[in-house]
């Protein structure tokens, strides 16, 4: 898909269809006026006739369709409302893309598109969002449909954008960190919702190689031997009940210059049948999306590959089933992380802080300036900020700030949990250092967290939990259902700031 800077007036612009943002607070004639003044004047009349009989108020998501018949350069017209020009951000932007693209994937419409954005002074904020939002938005996951009628895809060839007072090359900039985010977010998707017998760890550690290949990073994959040497005996419990090998997969982005190192840790569960402490079947649904942190730690490192900013990123996965196999961990069981640290097990189903833990003790020894994590780590996080956001936690607060705020431009809500010193007190074992799961329905996702700060040693961390907004059950404006892919845009443009 290409994405160009559109530079004629509006009743110029060459396209199948001509998408114009208009905000609540204002008449389709007066914005038009304002970006046209030589707007055809009947036709002008026509479009405010049709807005006032169908009630147009310019609420988000409302649209008007015009053919044009010959009147403007465009084929088609439509109107569409961005809601209140006061809460105009890069954000509204995102879902005006993503929601038209959605519309258009499903009503088959193709050809090309102009979209006209109503920027502020952000121009490049909103570009950028608007061509993430495209992509975002014209996603499907349809490989296993075998009626063509269920498998929607976009037909639109070309989309151009207006309203944004850049220049080409400042657009162009904004356009490619778009579509490079776009689309890595779009690939973690790909990775979340194919089925779990096909995106097994050696499948999954077999992308991460492919993207590798596509834009210049060097991949590292461990197996079970290699990471035995390294002494990861707690990811290695996790591993024991499963049949398919588990991968230790370490993505490597070494610019010269580098400013600094930053490494991601994603947890990679292919899938989550939680062990000898079996899931109810209603819970385990869904679990193939237990590997949506590292899916988003591989496409990640696909974006910042592509954009290659002046920082290092170490991008690590760690990714195995929970099984419950014959050699499967017994609750009790006691295991020796990276770090010497001992772990009793008295819930195999905790068992994402238990392969986090030695992939964090790796990370650490690669000397990073911070480290990130990302997981779907606790279902009470589920409880706690349902599928809207994230919990954010970790050691350095001004890190957990700035994603923070990252998250709020990226589109995605992180929501800070504490990490109070006596939630620690349910982690205590009678017999190891740590137990790994702490007492049921008591702050589990903030517990969970202090587990992953023993193996942090003392470093620059923070903690994403995202058990919630990683699956969605209905789409929601740039979100899609299944797979969300949450995190990726947070991640990639918190690397890119630190340019
Ligand atoms: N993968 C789950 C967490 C999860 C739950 C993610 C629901 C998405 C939706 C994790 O491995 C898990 O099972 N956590 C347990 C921890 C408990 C045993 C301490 C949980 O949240 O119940
Ligand atoms: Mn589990
Ligand atoms: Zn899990």
């Amino acid at each position: 898909m290409e994405f160009k800077l559109e530079s004629n007036v509006l009743s110029e612009i060459v396209a199948d269809t001509l998408l114009l943002g208009i905000f609540e607070d204002e008449t389709p004639e007066k914005a038009i006026r304002k970006l046209d003044r030589s707007f055809p004047a009947d036709f002008l009349e026509s479009i405010k006739q049709v807005c006032l009989q169908e009630g147009f108020r310019g609420k988000a998501n409302e649209s008007v369709h015009l053919p044009t018949y010959g009147a403007l350069a465009c084929k088609k017209l439509i109107i569409w409302g961005l809601g209140k020009s006061a809460e105009h951000s890069a954000g509204s932007s995102r879902k005006f893309a993503a929601n038209v693209a959605r519309r258009i994937k499903s009503n088959g419409a193709g050809g090309t598109l102009c979209l006209c954005l109503r920027s502020g002074k952000d121009g490049k904020s909103d570009s950028q969002a608007a061509v993430e939002g495209w992509l975002l938005g014209s996603y499907s996951f349809s490989k296993y449909k075998s009626n063509d009628d269920d498998k929607p895809k976009s037909k639109v060839k070309k989309v151009t954008i207006c309203g944004t007072n850049l220049s080409a090359r400042d657009f162009n900039a904004a356009a490619n960190a778009g579509k490079a985010i776009g689309e890595a977010a779009n690939l973690a998707r790909d990775l979340i919702n194919e089925p779990p017998a096909y995106m097994t760890p050696s499948k999954l550690a077999q992308e991460a190689k492919r993207v590798a290949k596509e834009c210049d990073l060097t991949c590292t994959v461990m197996n079970v031997t290699e990471v035995e040497k390294l002494g990861m005996g707690s990811f290695l419990g996790v591993a024991r009940g499963a049949k398919e090998p588990a991968k230790f997969i370490v993505l490597r982005y070494n610019p010269p210059k580098a400013k600094k190192k930053i490494a991601i840790v994603g947890k990679g569960i292919t899938f989550d049948s939680g062990g000898l402490s079996l899931k109810p079947a209603q819970s385990m649904e869904h679990m193939k999306y237990d590997m949506s942190g590292a899916a988003a730690v591989i496409a990640t490192m696909r974006a910042i590959g592509t954009l290659k900013p002046p920082i290092a990123v170490l991008g690590i996965a760690a990714a195995t089933e929970n099984m419950p196999g014959g050699s499967a961990l017994h609750p009790g069981d006691v295991l020796v992380a990276m770090n010497g640290k001992t772990i009793e097990v008295n819930n195999t189903d905790a068992e994402g802080r238990l392969i986090l833990a030695d992939a964090l003790c790796y990370a650490c020894g690669q000397k990073p300036d911070e480290i990130i994590d990302i997981a779907t780590l606790t279902g009470a996080c589920v409880t706690a900020l349902g599928r809207v956001a994230a919990g954010i936690m970790g050691s350095d607060q001004k890190l957990i700030d700035h994603l923070i705020k990252t998250g709020e431009e990226a589109g995605e809500k992180l929501w800070q949990l504490p990490l109070y010193d006596e939630y620690k007190e349910t982690l205590k074992s009678d017999i190891a250092d740590l137990k790994n799961a702490g007492a049921r329905g008591e702050a589990g996702t903030s517990s969970a967290a202090l587990f992953l700060k023993e193996f942090v040693d003392g470093r620059s961390w923070a903690h994403l939990d995202i058990a919630g907004p990683g699956w969605l059950e209905k789409e929601r404006d740039e979100f899609n259902k299944g797979g969300t892919a949450f995190g990726v845009r947070t991640l990639c443009r918190y690397i890119l700031s630190q340019a």
